[in-house]
């Protein structure tokens, strides 16, 4: 199988883009990734799919990661941790209770502590328990056919009534205001 047209081909499935962060020989290390899924509601578990060449993938077996989903803007940062690193520094901020340390200002955050690994090929897939996460108001990155996006306009109808993921049954008023 080519794998460039395989690569293109799965590039038609749209992604938001995430930062995954861990300790990694004492220093914060990040990594982006659109590989992020949500698995299970109870336990709390989510997935991302490592890339076995990846720094990330090495240090992430057996340590807490946070899961950042990055803001429309921040693309610049989705650089940084994609091997294209900006000139200014990082802001960290120190993870709390042995939970990995975080990016500022991002869309959402969710800090794990890990679950379990699989194999996956060329890549390791991590599962994470979430232990804390924080929701902000504002617009995702979008990544399609190997470019980064913006969100389009909503459509009006709703094609998914009586699932689980019903717009009309979800409340959004817990999201917290961007700062
Ligand atoms: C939008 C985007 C999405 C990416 N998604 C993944 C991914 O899901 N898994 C992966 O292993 N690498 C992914 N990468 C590539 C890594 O970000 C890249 O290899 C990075 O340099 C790894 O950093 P590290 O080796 O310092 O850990 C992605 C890159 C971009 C730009």
């Amino acid at each position: 199988m080519e794998t460039r047209t395989l690569r293109n081909c799965l590039g038609h499935f749209t992604t938001g883009v995430t930062v995954i962060t861990c300790m990694a020989e004492g220093e914060p290390h990040g990594a982006t990734v659109n590989s992020f899924t949500a698995v299970s509601l109870d336990p709390a578990l989510v997935l991302v799919s490592l890339d076995r060449r990846t720094k990330a993938c090495r240090h992430l077996e057996d340590v807490p990661f946070t899961v950042h989903v990055l803001r429309e803007r921040q693309d610049d940062l989705a650089l940084h941790f994609a091997g294209k690193p900006a000139d200014q520094p990082i802001d960290w901020v120190p993870g709390t209770g042995g939970l990995a340390p975080r990016l500022p200002d991002p869309l959402t955050y969710l800090a794990c502590t890990p679950w379990r690994s699989y194999d996956g090929g060329d890549h390791v897939l991590f599962l994470g328990e979430i232990q804390e996460y924080e929701c902000y108001q504002g617009d995702p990155l979008v990544f399609y056919l190997g470019k980064f996006r913006r969100l389009g306009t909503a459509f009006e109808t709703i094609p998914w009534l009586e699932s689980a993921d019903c717009p009309s049954t979800l409340d959004f008023s817990w999201l917290t205001p961007a700062s």
